[in-house]
């Protein structure tokens, strides 16, 4: 990879590649924006098939998280930083020489749990550096939270969609009843909403059978069980050419990153009428919560964030409608106004 190019064509402002031999570490971080603040986003930690496929992981993550934050409204730049596992027996020795990274930094990234990292990882990273968030010691798991925001992303589709109140007594399929799954499931049942649900591990299946009287569905299928609207909440990329012609749902509205498999399969779902929420908007309520612990908000004004989601939907499909774009282009366009206004103010 031409590491210069790809930092000019995609904006990036700044990537570190560190190695520390004697912890067994080699970490990335890669800084897509500061225009909104610091530049915030996971620590994601995997064994990787090679240094260019962590590279281009670390790209695009912190790419993504720039646009995430800005259309959350937060007072965040985007980053992330992606470690080459597997970690070496001495995890707590990885994760400082991890820290040190980031506090030569001084502050331009800060970081947070993601997919490998845990908030004890992030708890022995504060021993060296302040520029950490999700700690066992703060809000904690985000995972409540990116659940509500993506209740709230759900109702607001479901009022476009159906009128006021358009989300009472529909059928939702929810595919993965992980931290956010689960959590999700919670939030519709008490909202009345009818439940099918999926997972890959059937003690799930089950315990959201008896806690919600949820219909269990094939995990292969659940895409095109017959709801109104389809949740994916487990793996990426799930909308593709072979499941988007089979949805049955109206809308597409869950918690998974990356759920179009490419960008033009957003297009393919607004051919079929399906309406789809963009996942970063939809999720965007675990780094919502870690405002409370980043940038010292009070929960009220946390809650009100996450509880905005709503208004955020309602506002990426009215551009949609007005402008003929598919909602994941009006998030984009919506994302990077606030990025240009972000850059014009110097914030
Ligand atoms: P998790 O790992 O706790 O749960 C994922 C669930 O999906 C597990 O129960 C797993 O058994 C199930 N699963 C895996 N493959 C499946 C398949 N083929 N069919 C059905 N179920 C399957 O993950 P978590 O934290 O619930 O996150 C879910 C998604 O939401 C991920 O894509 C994650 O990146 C994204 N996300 C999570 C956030 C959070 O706060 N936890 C924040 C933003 C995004």
């Amino acid at each position: 990879m031409d590491v210069l190019d790809h930092l000019t064509a995609h904006g990036h402002e700044q990537v570190t590649i560190a190695r520390d031999p004697a912890a067994g570490y080699v970490g990335i971080v890669a800084i897509h924006s500061t225009a909104l603040g610091p530049a915030v986003g996971g620590t994601r930690l995997r064994a990787y098939g090679s240094f260019d496929e962590a590279l281009t992981d670390a790209l695009r993550l912190s790419r993504g998280m720039t646009y995430k934050n800005a259309l959350a409204g937060l007072p965040f730049g985007g980053g992330k930083s992606v470690l080459l596992g597997p970690p070496p027996p001495d995890r707590a020795a990885f994760f400082r020489a991890h820290a040190r990274v980031i506090e030569q930094l001084g502050g331009a990234y800060v970081a947070g749990e993601d997919v490998g990292t845990t908030p004890a990882d992030m708890q022995v990273m504060a021993e060296v550096t302040r520029h950490v968030g999700g700690l066992v010691s703060g809000v904690g798991d985000p995972s409540p939270y990116t659940a509500h925001g993506v209740r709230r992303a759900m109702e607001a589709a479901a009022d476009a969609r159906w009128g006021p109140g358009g989300l009472a007594g529909r059928t939702v399929a929810i595919q993965g009843l992980g931290s956010v799954g689960r959590h999700l499931a919670s939030e519709l049942a008490g909202f009345g909403a009818r439940l099918i649900v999926a997972d890959v591990d059937p003690g799930r299946v089950e315990d959201a059978v008896a806690a919600h009287g949820a219909t269990m569905a094939d995990p292969a299928a659940i895409h095109a069980a017959a709801a109104d609207v389809f949740a994916p909440c487990a793996l990426g990329g799930v909308l593709d050419d072979g499941t988007i012609p089979a949805i049955r749902a109206a809308i597409v509205c869950g918690a998974a990153n990356n759920q179009l498999l490419e960008p033009r399969h957003a297009g393919d779902l607004a051919a079929r009428g399906i309406l789809y929420v963009p996942d970063y908007v939809a999720n965007a309520g675990g780094v919502i919560s870690g405002s409370v612990d980043l940038a010292g908000w009070p929960r009220a004004r946390m809650t009100a964030a996450l509880d905005g989601i709503y208004d955020t939907v309602r506002w990426v499909l009215a551009l949609a409608d007005a402008d003929h774009l598919t909602p994941a282009a009006a998030a984009d366009r919506l994302a990077e106004h606030r990025l240009a206004a972000g850059r014009a103010s110097g914030t």
